[in-house]
């Protein structure tokens, strides 16, 4: 009998997201002060640019299933081309990463000047990227190279000064059980009860991602696909990582079903809210809010797909992400010999070596001080959800600091000159980030509608983006 997914219904006609305090529907969640809040999410909201780490069993695939190329996501293969249980665990005895190295994961992080990584610990094929008890199906038992790459990660980021995070899938289990996807099972091996497997697999594997990777890791727990997650399992989840890690980072995605990711009432609202693929309008006003993207169209590494963002394009996105007070976490997929693509590792190259000379604009950075979207709704097109769709305008962005704004200018003016729009803030000097010896002048405009930068280059500095900054 095919496990159907039975998403609990929640009804919730709040749509303020909930105060994290006594009253909160999970009574595992403790209050904390606002404070309390800010000094725990400081080190995020500073850091603002992380490495997503797609990688597991389903890199050996890559995206193939009997000699034909198998659509959609490559972590989703298992599912996408209902591979049987047995069938599907054949791969792992293929799985043998010897090219492996902790030490050039974390520089490629770092190379693009991330702050922190965040890597699939478990996806929704179940299998374990780590050391696990709870279960064979794992790196260490169940494949040739027998080693836990996440525990290598762990102390190279501590080495290196990167924050590490853990992905955990913790419904979905397509081998030991778990949750049905979309769709239900397709192999009676899978037929678990739910909450048997968290006992037996999902809590146990949490408590020992929680405890055997060192103080401080992980950083960020990242939960996902929440199908047939009901408050009360969440409960049950949420008691353990009080307990066992109070100040750990999380997502908004433990619970199930979309009122979570709108942090209403009545469910675990999370630390952040997690817009995967797109780039929110106007943001998250007053919520932390992360951005999770491709570098080209699949999380898990796929051997044939070439659909890459250029580096001007995930440049400009950082820049729009950060203007709109988010933060962008952005993927790799090694493949099964354990490299990161060289279309990948070339791109985060090229976005640190922006980010040596213009990182000030974007770490630590408070959304634009300017009113107005920067981009329409489409008359025509809708989004996902039905909506009218965003068309962004790719001329400008800013951030803010305090005493500072960053103008990161995409479209370079032909004339020297750049409008910057009316604001409340009065601004004594500009200067470009990168070359401050270039002499630029402010002038009021007489309409008071806003200020006339004059004496820039005619050449752009950079021609993804290039910043000034405007002193008060
Ligand atoms: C979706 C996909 C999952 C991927 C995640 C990243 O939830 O199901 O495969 O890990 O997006 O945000």
């Amino acid at each position: 009998m095919a496990v159907t997914a039975t998403s609990v219904s929640q009804t919730s006609n709040s749509t303020a997201a909930p105060t994290l305090d006594a009253e909160h529907p999970l009574s595992s969640v403790k209050g904390e002060s606002k404070q309390e809040h800010d000094a725990r999410m400081a080190w995020w909201r500073e850091a603002k640019f992380g490495m997503f780490i797609h990688w597991g069993v389903y890199s050996v695939p890559a995206g193939y299933y009997h000699g034909k190329p198998v659509e959609r996501a490559g972590e989703w293969i298992m599912n996408n081309a209902k591979i049987p249980v047995a069938e599907y665990q054949a791969f792992a005895k293929e799985f043998n990463p010897v090219c492996f190295d902790s030490a050039k994961f974390v520089a490629a992080a770092k190379s693009a000047g991330m702050k922190y990584i965040v890597i699939t610990s478990k996806h929704h094929d179940g299998f374990a990227m780590f050391d696990t008890k709870a279960s064979d199906w794992s790196i260490v038992r169940a494949t040739p190279y027998g080693k836990d790459p996440l525990k290598e990660i762990a102390e190279e980021c501590r080495k290196q000064g990167i924050k590490l995070g853990f992905y955990y899938s913790q419904a979905q289990d397509w081998n030991n059980g778990g949750s049905a996807a979309h769709g239900g099972h397709w192999d009676k091996a899978q037929d678990r009860n739910m909450d048997d497997y968290l006992d037996k697999i999902a809590i146990p594997q949490i408590k020992e991602l929680l405890t055997n990777y060192g103080s401080g890791t992980p950083a960020v727990i990242w939960w996902d696909t929440p199908v047939e997650m009901n408050p009360q399992r969440s409960e049950r989840i949420q008691r353990v990582v009080q307990s066992l890690r109070p100040g750990v980072i999380q997502n908004d995605r433990l619970n199930d079903g979309k009122e979570a990711r709108l942090s209403r009432k009545g469910l675990y609202p999370g630390d952040t809210t997690t817009p995967e693929q797109f780039v929110p309008p106007q943001g998250f006003p007053g919520r932390d809010w992360e951005t999770c993207m491709t570098m080209n169209g699949t999380w898990g590494f796929k051997k044939e797909d070439a659909n890459w963002k250029s580096s001007e394009t995930l440049i400009r996105n950082l820049c729009d992400i950060a203007s709109k007070g988010g933060n962008y976490l952005l993927n790799v997929g090694p493949d099964s010999l354990g490299n990161i693509p060289e279309e990948s590792l070339k791109r985060l190259s090229e976005i640190g070596n922006w980010m040596k000379v213009n990182g000030e604009a974007i770490y630590g950075s408070g959304p634009t001080p300017f009113d107005g979207l920067m981009g329409s709704f489409s008359p025509t097109e809708r989004d996902k959800e039905g909506h009218p769709k965003f068309i962004p305008e790719w001329k400008w962005r800013a951030t803010s600091k305090p005493g500072r704004i960053y103008l990161m200018v995409f479209d370079w003016p032909k004339d020297g000159a750049f409008q910057i729009p009316k604001t409340s803030r009065k601004f004594v000097s500009a200067r470009l980030l990168a070359d401050p010896t270039v002499k630029l002048s402010l002038l009021e405009n007489d309409d008071g509608s806003g200020t006339i930068l004059k004496g820039l280059p005619e050449r752009a500095p950079d021609s993804s983006a290039s910043v000034i900054v405007l002193e008060e």
